[in-house]
């Protein structure tokens, strides 16, 4: 039995996750193992209904679960709240909680898709590569931090446990693929960045068999939309991470396609990368595909079921090859179809 506990969150959360939900339960079906989903607010939705972004026991209950399936936080409605009470927080705060240092973002481009993406169909086809963006760290937890009239400040800092662990994890799952780890960073400028190149380095000795480099983040933005084909595992801190994840995003065609698993020593947690989309909330139109994905990544990651995951991947990979589009990987003049439409056409390919 597999205990889920399921964070819908704000804006296009609850549409995304309802699509990942209808997939868990067509699998239960399908391979007869039991799946149990307790639903749980976070975010702004718990704010509005709790007086609180994440309630202890919405905390609780992702400790005690086996995987979290998360959908996005925030949106206008919470953006005047002071920093530490904004949804975003809450994110950080259970990301911290959990200790998910390790946030896996695979860029792979389906061929279906080869015409959505804003660059050449030649220059994205084929890219398959996964960033490694460290989570619990960096500029996002640093103190000191603050504002006030006339000073806004934050601190970037890396202990070396925290960059040991996540080059470790890196250097690791390039043994299973390329054997190409390449480290960004901004060391000609910032000395937590020379510090984070020393130590990946030092790491490095222990998995020689693996082609170690660095770059810098700067040009890293560039080298992955003029040829994301020469990256195969990137490792990265927290600000540099999310950057360029979604770079990455509009290489495979959308943000909408680009799942995540938020990995620690004792809990996961598999969101998309993207965010509540305001702009499209409550409309059924967000692509579902990409917190799709997050549940094939549970089962890779979290039940050691590569064979379940393959199947999530194979079924999207159908649906798009029978021509169905949601609006944000549609080309232009093509129709679009809802964020319920692509579920079901997901779940009918999973098969029964
Ligand atoms: P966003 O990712 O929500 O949206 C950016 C653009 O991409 C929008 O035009 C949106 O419509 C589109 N988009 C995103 N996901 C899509 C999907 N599944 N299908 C179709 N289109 C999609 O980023 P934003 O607008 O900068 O942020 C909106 C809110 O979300 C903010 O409050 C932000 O802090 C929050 N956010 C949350 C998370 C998270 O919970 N993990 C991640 C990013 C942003
Ligand atoms: C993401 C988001 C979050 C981040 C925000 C909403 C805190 O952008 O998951 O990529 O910056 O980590
Ligand atoms: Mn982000």
């Amino acid at each position: 039995m597999y205990k889920i506990v399921s964070i819908p969150g704000d804006g296009i959360g609850p549409e995304v996750v309802a699509g990942a939900v209808a997939v868990l339960k067509q699998l239960s079906r399908k391979h007869d193992f039991e799946i149990e989903i307790e639903e749980h607010p976070f975010g702004g939705a718990s704010y509005d209904l709790h007086g609180e972004m994440l309630t202890h026991a919405t905390l609780e209950a992702c400790r005690k679960c086996d995987a979290v399936l998360l959908g996005a936080v925030g949106g206008p409605k919470w953006e005047k709240l002071a920093h530490e009470h904004k949804p975003e927080a809450a994110l950080l705060k259970i990301r911290k909680e959990l200790e998910l240092f390790a946030n896996l973002r695979p860029a792979k481009v389906y061929d279906a898709l080869l015409g959505a993406s804003s660059l050449k169909a030649d220059v994205v086809r084929c890219t398959d590569f996964l960033v490694f963006r460290e989570l619990t760290g960096g500029i996002y937890f640093g103190q000191p931090r603050g504002f006030d009239e006339n000073k806004g400040w934050n601190t970037m800092v890396y202990e070396r446990y925290e960059v040991e662990r996540i080059a470790r994890l890196a250097f690791e799952s390039a043994r299973k693929r390329d054997k190409k780890v390449i480290s960004i960073d901004k060391a000609n400028v910032l000395e937590v960045s020379q510090f984070w190149r020393n130590v990946v380095h030092e790491v490095h000795k222990d998995f020689q068999d693996i082609e170690l480099s660095d770059m810098y983040v700067d040009n890293a933005a560039m080298q992955i939309v003029r040829n994301p084909k020469q990256f195969d595992v990137i490792v990265t801190g927290n600000l540099f991470g999310d950057i360029l994840s979604d770079i990455a995003g509009m290489i495979t065609g959308s943000l909408g396609m680009l799942p995540s698993a938020s990995i620690g020593i004792k809990h996961a947690l598999y969101e998309p990368i993207h965010g509540s989309a305001p702009d499209i909330a409550g409309q059924n139109k967000a692509n579902p595909i990409a917190t799709i994905a997050s549940v094939a990544m549970m089962f890779d990651y979290s039940f050691s079921l590569p064979e379940i995951a393959t199947e999530i991947y194979q079924a999207i990979e159908a649906a798009l090859a029978s021509g169905l589009r949601t609006a944000d990987i549609a080309n232009p003049g093509e129709s679009a179809v809802s964020t319920t439409v692509m579920t079901e056409a997901i779940v009918r390919h999973l098969g029964a």
